[in-house]
């Protein structure tokens, strides 16, 4: 469904390219994990597959086609950031951020769907006129997914979707990615530094450093025996397991 062809990226002044010969394809209902340590060109990655930013070479398709931002037209590949705080507008009210993707919609039907997306997220639909300033983190990331359902994604795209929220929360999130997913049968790419993160979300794993691919392979072949030394370092600094996380995709490997 999402194909990336050799896609490279390279800032001004910069000695080498932010992402360089990048390669990847994504299934619908299947989640990528991007890996690497801070710099490797995680951002600038999935930047350029939502569209935030343009590849110098190379090409991204979804189903073919060019992904292109089109002004006016609702994205295919949503994006959800990392830091919920700042992701929705302070002054409106929720309903109003998660309505925002619905804008052909009759009125209507925008506030129906938008008690509905609320639902479906875990949050209470009554609260859809109160603004993002009284709600918690995790409640405020909830909302944010809300707002990027609402758009019908193929792709969803997290920039370390939980690493602003508090552990405790953490794992409700990452759920409800869960649950979403299956139910909605959306593909997702997750960017994280938490491997615990890509145990519980990734069939796959793609790991980056200084901009290159250094290994991209199933989760489960991974964690079993990583192939590249830079992979397991990664794995070295893997925080431990808390209880009470979801069950993880892939299995759970040595102490
Ligand atoms: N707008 C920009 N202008 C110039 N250089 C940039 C810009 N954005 C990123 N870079 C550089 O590109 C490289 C890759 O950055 P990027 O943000 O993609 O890394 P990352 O893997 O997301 O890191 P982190 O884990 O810290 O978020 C870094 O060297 C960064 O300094
Ligand atoms: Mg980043």
């Amino acid at each position: 469904m999402l194909r990336v062809q050799d896609v490279s990226r390279r800032y001004a002044r910069m000695p080498r390219p932010a992402v360089s010969g990048v390669t990847l394809a994504l299934e619908p209902g299947r989640t990528l994990a991007v890996v690497g340590e801070s710099g490797a060109g995680k951002s600038t990655l999935v930047r350029m597959l939502v569209g935030l930013e343009r590849p110098d070479t190379g090409s991204i398709t979804l189903d073919g086609e060019p992904v292109l931002m089109r002004s006016g037209r609702v994205s295919p590949l949503q994006m959800v950031f990392q830091n919920p705080f700042d992701a929705l507008n302070p002054l409106r009210s929720v309903g109003w951020s998660v309505a925002e993707p619905l804008r052909s919609r009759s009125r209507g039907e925008r506030a129906e769907e938008v008690q509905r997306l609320l639902q479906l997220v875990g949050v209470d639909p009554t609260r859809a006129r109160e603004r993002p300033r009284s709600f918690s983190g995790g409640q405020l990331q909830r909302i944010v997914l809300a707002r990027a359902l609402a758009a019908e994604p193929r792709v969803l795209v997290c920039d370390e979707p939980t690493s602003a929220l508090d552990v405790s929360v953490q794992a409700q999130i990452l759920n409800l990615l869960l649950r979403l997913q299956s139910e909605l049968g959306f593909a997702c790419i997750v960017v994280t530094h938490d491997l615990g993160v890509v145990r519980v979300l990734a069939h796959d794993v793609l790991v980056l450093k200084d901009g290159e691919v250094v290994e991209q392979r199933s989760a489960d072949a991974l964690f079993a025996a990583p192939a590249a030394e830079y992979t397991r370092r990664l794995l070295e600094v893997e925080r431990p397991i808390s209880s009470g996380e979801p069950a993880p995709r892939a299995g759970l490997v040595g102490g």
